[in-house]
C-alpha cells in the first residue's frame, strides 16, 4: 500500500514539474510578442521629432520642453549674452568642441553653438554633461549661464562648460527653424 501510494507521488510529481515545464514554454512564447511590441513604432519615431512654437519666448527667457524624455533649453538670448559669448577665446575653453549634432566635428566657437545667424536662439539639452542632472538656467553660475548644482558645474551664456567636474559643453540637439515662430527638434 505504502509503495503504491509513493508511486502515485512520484507520478503527481511527474506530472507537475511536466506541466510546469509546458507552463514554462508557454509563458516564454508569450513574453516574446510583448517584447517586439516595444520595438519603436511608427507612433513613437514621430515623436523623435517636435515643433515647438517660440512665439512668446521674450529676450532674456528661455522655454524648456520636453523631447525625447529629457529637457530641452531654448534661450532667447540677450545682445550682452550673445556678445559675452562670442568675446570667449576658443582656446581657452575645457571643452573645444561645438558638441552640436547639426555641425559635428565643428569648433566650440559660439556661432557653432546657437541655431540662427544673429546667436540670438541658443537650444540644447538641459542635461549636465557630467552625471546627468538639469542645470539651473537664466543667467546662473559665474559665467551667467547655467550652473548645475549637483556637483558644480557652470556653463557659459553659449552653454559650454566653464568649471566643475562636467567634461563637455552642453549638448545642441538636430534643430531647425521651420517658420519664423517654429523651431523643429530631431
Ligand atoms: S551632474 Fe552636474 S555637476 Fe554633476
Amino acid at each position: 500500500m505504502a509503495k503504491i501510494e509513493e508511486d502515485e507521488g512520484t507520478r503527481r510529481d511527474f506530472l507537475f514539474y511536466a506541466t510546469g515545464g509546458v507552463a514554462a514554454v508557454g509563458t516564454g512564447a508569450a513574453v516574446w510578442p510583448l517584447i517586439n511590441q516595444m520595438n519603436p513604432s511608427a507612433d513613437v519615431k514621430a515623436l523623435a521629432s517636435i515643433r515647438v512654437d517660440i512665439s512668446d519666448v521674450e529676450p532674456g527667457t528661455q522655454l524648456t520642453v520636453k523631447w525625447l524624455g529629457k529637457p530641452v533649453f531654448i534661450r532667447r538670448r540677450t545682445e550682452s549674452e550673445i556678445k559675452e559669448a562670442e568675446d570667449v577665446n576658443v582656446e581657452e575653453l575645457l571643452d573645444n568642441l561645438a558638441r552640436n549634432d547639426n555641425i559635428p566635428e565643428a569648433s566650440a566657437d559660439d556661432q557653432n553653438r546657437s541655431l540662427d545667424e544673429s546667436g540670438e536662439w541658443l537650444v540644447m539639452m538641459g542635461v549636465c554633461t557630467h552625471l546627468g542632472c538639469v542645470p539651473l538656467g537664466d543667467g546662473a553660475g559665474e559665467f551667467n549661464g547655467w550652473f548645475c548644482p549637483c556637483h558644480g558645474s557652470h556653463y557659459d551664456t553659449s552653454g559650454r562648460i566653464r568649471k566643475g567636474p562636467a567634461p563637455e559643453n552642453l549638448a545642441v540637439p538636430q534643430a531647425v527653424f521651420v517658420d519664423d515662430t517654429t523651431i523643429k527638434l530631431g
